[in-house]
């Protein structure tokens, strides 16, 4: 197997911040082509529809930002307004968002989780814009480098919402607890805040955790989903009246007490500050909520709408899968009279797909993707700016950002292919393989391997 390094033309933008670095498209490419929620007590439901765009005015109009309400779960703006912190619009949210995400290299490599877009939107997006309606007005966005930089080449809409960086000292995680405490004077103590794992889509309606967080006049109060297999999440008992009673970190699968995990979404009171030490790494869900939930501190609202986390590659590919089923869009900007789009998909700008391909079902194509002809792309994702040439085929992968897959090439189930990548004419993948950033392939690759 050999694979070769492409030359990179540039760097766009130079900073400390290794996520801010993109690489241009690869020389001589030689492109021929240009659920519903149940309702019931302790539950906290999702906005409806989720996560239907907000309307123009509602990014536009600040300071006082007024979601559309009447559409929503609230008819009236007075309960809806009760159900959050103050009521006065001054609800902070801390998004944690300084982990490896190992499980998700290449792509990882070149951007943090809270970047990686699902049906084309940035997974921070979705998560700003659900804070939003439930009137947060302030963000902490707890990472391991600063990332204002990425944010701003990503273009996040922010809803109106003030975003901090908090970053970790340089090769010094705080865990999923220091963060919080670092941020305690950003946080202040007048009010319960909201912490939200980075790596979680969740449709949740914050205002409604808030508010049973306030009538149990708990310490945490966590959002709980149902899984079939727990054991790779944090897992609570609950007892009557929404009180966990206990809480343990990925337990064993045999000894998880239940099958409610937590959601990584959390409502926190100031008291919260008394348990974490200053600048230590410190994990909330094995050293903190554990304790909590042996003094009757800690509470838990079950959540039945759309939930991921998207750190493992087969679960970003399903919630991408989940939304196309209400956000598809196959408004191609250049298709050939007799190319073929599978519903559901979604197309951002600039994309254009050649003569007797087929595109979808499943699949989201990124802004300026270049699809070749009698192309067969099926149950995937590829990020902007790729070019997919002459009766290549890519069924259940994930492609990276200003890939380059040959003609005839092959790309299968389980494969991700690193941001400017190369796949050469002819060449075969097999399922699971996975290749570097930057790496050009020129060989079949027929075993699960990641290609450096
Ligand atoms: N700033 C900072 N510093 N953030 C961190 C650090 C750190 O040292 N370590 C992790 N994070 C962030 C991650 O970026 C992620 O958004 C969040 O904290 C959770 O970390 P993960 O590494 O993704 O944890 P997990 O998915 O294995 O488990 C967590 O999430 C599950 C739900 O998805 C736990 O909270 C589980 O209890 C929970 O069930
Ligand atoms: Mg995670």
């Amino acid at each position: 197997m050999t694979c070769r390094q492409t030359t990179p033309v540039r760097l766009a933008v130079s900073s400390a911040n290794a996520f801010a670095i993109r690489w241009s498209v690869p020389n001589g490419s030689g492109v021929r082509a240009a659920r519903s929620s149940r309702q019931g007590e302790g539950q906290c439901r999702s906005w409806q529809n989720t996560f239907s765009p907000l309307p123009s005015s509602f990014h536009a109009a600040k300071p006082s930002r007024l979601p559309p309400l009447q559409n929503r779960l609230y008819g009236d703006l007075n309960e809806y307004k009760l159900a959050t912190a103050n009521g006065d619009g001054s609800l902070k949210a801390l998004i944690l968002a300084g982990g490896f995400a190992t499980r998700l290299r290449p792509l990882s490599c070149t951007r943090p989780k809270i970047l990686f877009p699902i049906v084309n939107k940035p997974l921070l997006e979705w998560t700003l814009e659900g804070l939003a309606r439930s009137e947060v007005n302030e963000v902490t966005l707890a990472t391991s480098y600063n990332i204002q930089a990425s944010l701003k080449q990503a273009r996040i809409l922010k809803h109106g919402i003030k975003i901090t960086d908090s970053s970790d000292k340089l090769k010094k995680p705080l865990g999923t607890g220091g963060p919080i405490k670092k941020a305690e004077k950003l946080i202040g103590h007048s009010s319960p805040f909201l912490v939200i794992n980075g790596d979680v889509f969740a449709d949740v309606n914050y205002a409604e955790v808030l508010k049973l967080h306030r009538e149990k006049k708990a310490v945490a109060t966590i959002v709980l989903h149902r899984v079939e297999d727990p054991s790779r999440f944090g897992v609570a008992k609950l007892a009557s009246g929404n009180r966990i009673e206990r809480f343990i970190e990925k337990p064993a699968r045999e000894d998880a007490p239940s099958h409610l995990i937590n959601a990584g979404v959390y409502v926190l009171s100031p008291g919260i500050f008394e348990h974490i030490p200053k600048d230590q790494k410190l994990s909330l869900e094995r050293e903190v909520f554990p304790v909590l939930a042996e003094k009757g501190e800690l509470y838990g609202c079950v959540f039945n709408g759309t939930w991921t986390d998207i750190g493992k590659p087969e679960d970003y590919l399903e919630i991408n899968r989940t939304m196309l089923k209400a956000h598809a869009n196959p408004q191609v900007y250049n298709t050939a009279k007799d190319a073929e789009i599978k519903m559901p998909v979604a197309v951002d700008k600039r994309v254009s797909v050649g003569k007797e391909s087929i595109v979808g079902p499943y699949t989201v194509l990124g802004q300026g993707v270049v699809v070749g002809d009698k192309v067969r792309v099926r149950d995937s994702v590829v990020l902007p700016d790729t070019v997919v040439m002459d009766s290549a085929s890519i069924s259940g992968a994930i492609i990276g950002e200003g890939v380059t897959v040959g003609e005839r090439a092959k790309i299968s189930k389980g494969c991700i292919i690193g941001d400017q990548a190369k796949i050469n004419d002819d060449v075969t993948l097999a399922e699971g393989v996975s290749v570097c950033t930057a790496k050009e392939v020129l060989e079949n690759v027929l075993t699960a391997k990641c290609i450096v």
